[in-house]
Order: C-alpha cells, then sequence, then structure tokens
C-alpha cells in the first residue's frame, strides 16, 4: 500500500513514524517532506501549496491514500481536489478548512450556535476599531482574519498598544491580506489546554490532551514561536472537565459544523483555555498540531492508519481508538535568534545512546549530512510512566544531540508538573 504525506515539518514526520508501524503499508512518500523525514519516507520536491502538482503525483504514483497534514493545503482545497481525482484522502474539506482559515467565520459559528468564547466585535474598516478601542477593556486581544503562519494574534496591554496592533494590520498590512478583516476580543484568563481529535463528521474521538510552551525562553519570556516544546496529558484537563468540554464544545462543534452544511472529516484540534467561567474555545485548527503531535501520536496505541481510514469512510464509531496511559515530553531545539535571525547549515549528529525519538523539522540532507535549515530544528521525545519521567528522560536526551547554535528551554513541563503537585 502506497501512502502519501503532504507537509514537511516535526508534524509530519511524527506522522510518517506512526504511519510506519502499519506493515501493510509498502512506500511513504512525504511532499516535500525534509533531511530528517527522509530517513522514514521517499520526499518528493513538490510544495505542499502546490496543489496541482501534487494531484499529479498521487495520480501517477497510484497513491491508495493520502494525509494532508499543513492547514495551507487544506485552506486552499487539497482534500477536495485529491477526492475528485479518486484519492481516499484524511482531512477537511476546503468548506470545513475555513474553520482555522478564517477567525471571522470561527467567531460567528460559535456565536451562532452558543459554543463558548471570548466575546468579540469583527472589523472591515480602520476608523470603525479605532474608535472601538476608545474604549474596550484593556489587556484586548486583536486578530487578524486569516492565515498569518500562527503569528495574527496580537495582545495588547495597553491602548496604545491596541491601535498600533490595528494599523500594523489594516494600514501596513503585517500579515498582508489576512489583516483586512480583524476580529478584536476579549482578553481571557486560565490554563490553556490543547486537545486534538478525531472526527468523521459523525462521532469526534479526542486525543490525550496536550500543553505547548508558546515562548521563545524560559519562565515564558521572549517573543511567540510555533512552539517550543509540548506535554502530554496536560493535567489541567480534568475527568470532569473533559465531559464538560464533550458536552458544551466538541459536540455542539461537530453539529454546528453539519449544520452549516461543512461537514469536518479529519484531525479537529481544539485551543482551550480554562477560565474561571469554565473551559472557552480559543482557537480551532483543521490539522493536527505542531508541536503537539509530537506528544500525543507517540502514546497512541491503535494503528493511525486503521483510524485515517475509519475517518475517511465515517466508520469512525466502529473503533476503539485506545491511548497509552503514560506521558509523553518534547523538548524542541531551535537555532539561536529563532523566532527572528538565525542562521543554517550547522550540522546535526545525534549520538549512538539516544534513546530518545528525534523528530525533524528544519533540517536538509546534502553528501550524506544532515545540516540546519529553519529556525525549529527539531523535537526530542521521550515517553513513561509519568509526566516526570518524561520529562526527565526527554532533558537527559537531548544533551545527545548537536549542532552549532542550538538551544533549548528549560522549563517545559515544569508549571504541568507544579500543577500536579
Ligand atoms: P491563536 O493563534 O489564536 O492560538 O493565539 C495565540 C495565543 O494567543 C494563544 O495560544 C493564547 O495564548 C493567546 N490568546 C489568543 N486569544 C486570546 C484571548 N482571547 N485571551 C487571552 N489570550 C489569548
Ligand atoms: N501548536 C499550535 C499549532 O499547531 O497551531
Amino acid at each position: 500500500m502506497k501512502i502519501m504525506v503532504v507537509g514537511g515539518g516535526g508534524r509530519e514526520h511524527t506522522i510518517i513514524k506512526k504511519l510506519k508501524e502499519n506493515k501493510e503499508i509498502t512506500e511513504i512518500f512525504a511532499l516535500p517532506g525534509n533531511g530528517g523525514i527522509a530517513a522514514d519516507a521517499t520526499c518528493v520536491d513538490i510544495g505542499a501549496k502546490d496543489i496541482a502538482a501534487i494531484v499529479e503525483f498521487a495520480k501517477e504514483k497510484g497513491i491508495d491514500f493520502a494525509v494532508v497534514a499543513p492547514d495551507d493545503p487544506l485552506v486552499l482545497g487539497a482534500v477536495d481536489a485529491l477526492s475528485d481525482a479518486g484519492i481516499p484522502c484524511f482531512g477537511p474539506s476546503k468548506a470545513a478548512a475555513e474553520i482555522e482559515g478564517s477567525k471571522v467565520f470561527s467567531k460567528n459559528l460559535m456565536k451562532k450556535y452558543g459554543i463558548p468564547t471570548a466575546e468579540y466585535e469583527v472589523f472591515t474598516e480602520m476608523d470603525a476599531a479605532l474608535e472601538y478601542l476608545k474604549t474596550a477593556p484593556i489587556p484586548t486581544v486583536i486578530k487578524a482574519d486569516g492565515l498569518a503562519l500562527g503569528k495574527g494574534v496580537i495582545i495588547a496591554e495597553t491602548r496604545d498598544a491596541a491601535y498600533d496592533a490595528v494599523k500594523s494590520m489594516m494600514e501596513d498590512k503585517v500579515f498582508g491580506a489576512s489583516g483586512s478583516r480583524i476580529v478584536i476580543e476579549e482578553f481571557l484568563t486560565g490554563p490553556e489546554v490543547s486537545v486534538l481529535s478525531f472526527t468523521d463528521g459523525k462521532s469526534i474521538v479526542p486525543m490525550v490532551s496536550s500543553m505547548d510552551h508558546k515562548r521563545a525562553l524560559d519562565g515564558d519570556c521572549g517573543l511567540n514561536t510555533g512552539g517550543m516544546g509540548t506535554i502530554a496529558p496536560n493535567p489541567y484537563y480534568t475527568d470532569d472537565i473533559a465531559k464538560e468540554c464533550m458536552e458544551k464544545i466538541f459536540l455542539p462543534t461537530i453539529n454546528a459544523m453539519n449544520a452549516e452544511g461543512r461537514k469536518f472529516k479529519g484531525c479537529l484540534y481544539f485551543g482551550l483555555m480554562l477560565t474561571p467561567n469554565g473551559p472557552k474555545v480559543i482557537e480551532y485548527n483543521c490539522r493536527f498540531g505542531d508541536p503537539e503531535t509530537q506528544v500525543v501520536l507517540p502514546l497512541l496505541e491503535t494503528d493511525l492508519l486503521t483510524i485515517m481510514k475509519a475517518v475517511e469512510s465515517e466508520t469512525l464509531a466502529d473503533l476503539d481508538i485506545k491511548f497509552s496511559k503514560g506521558a509523553a515530553a518534547c523538548v524542541v531545539m531551535a537555532s539561536k535568534g529563532y523566532p527572528e535571525h538565525y542562521e543554517k547549515g550547522f550540522e546535526i549528529t545525534v549520538d549512538e545512546t539516544c534513546e530518545a525519538e528525534v523528530f525533524v523539522a528544519g533540517a536538509v540532507l546534502r553528501d550524506g549530512k544532515l545540516l540546519t535549515s529553519g529556525g525549529r530544528v527539531l523535537g526530542v521525545v521521550a515517553t513513561a510512566d509519568n509526566l516526570e519521567n518524561a520529562l526527565t528522560k526527554a532533558y537527559k536526551e537531548v544533551e545527545k544531540v548537536h549542532f552549532d547554535n542550538a538551544f533549548y528551554r528549560h522549563d517545559i513541563g515544569k508549571r504541568a508538573l507544579d500543577a500536579l503537585k
């Protein structure tokens, strides 16, 4: 059986390694993949957004099943195009991917169907937004409508910062067309939880919960990044909260998407905040999270391809999906300077004694050597019977991975451990 995975980061490396546990799979192609993924799949030099080339490749190779992992191709309609060409696919349609592709769409959906989220207003005119901000509660949160590489959210601590944020999005277009419509929303507080779920539009199976660490530096200091580390499960996400989320958020979201004629099939990611007034949705993603996937999938005990096929054929309810009772930790190694300017091209080496999984995000192969090519270079992932042991192991093993100018956070999971005590 031939599988194709669209994407080329640490998330895709993790998905590919998990898929490989299925022995019916004879070959996996990654489009475009990366230098680390090349050890586990055949990398093909086709960009994740080049939908015509992706479909052409899939037909030519006789791909039996495709997985589209990143947001961009999903929002552009890669799954629709592959399905039209007769290739079974894991991932939402373009219409369903709108749940991530447009913040205005997702906020209006939540309002219409009574799904708890921050209060908000939508603006298409800068003057109206600036006028609104004169009396809005501060801090306030300003979001560009469309995809902005995960950077389209500004938390303004002062009124002046809020004015500047609106101007940067609507006048200076720092996020391009994504900023021509904006959402200004209520600032919420509380622990954040990521819940990825499998859904075929009929039933929904939440995966083990996780926690991301978005800031670049220890103590949650520094700039926002694509994620510097993750742990699973998230200790703040108790069984009672899980039950409440299922009733008030997960099922209502699936029902809302069906009612809108946008049945969601794939991985639906709920970014939640556990506020003093209950769990609220901060964001939806139409895909696996990165680097959440790096800690969630290693704990999955059920065959991933079987689940993905059941989602595609809308038979998810027939499966009994199991996660291990243990825990996982991921420490991301990045290049000094990330998320701003950083250098590339340093050789990556991993000691033979390394017992952790190394999921590669930003690296290329040159003359048999693995060289850094991105800001977030790789994630070192350990699993164990509990979170403390998983973290101890991840931090021991990270010492066995080397490249010049590497840095990582030393406090991944610290807050979670404190919460457990
Ligand atoms: P997003 O790209 O929507 O995930 O937002 C990035 C981060 O901004 C989230 O992970 C939160 O930490 C923060 N954030 C987003 N919306 C809010 C909000 N309404 N209140 C407080 N923090 C928020
Ligand atoms: N880790 C957050 C995301 O994947 O968007």
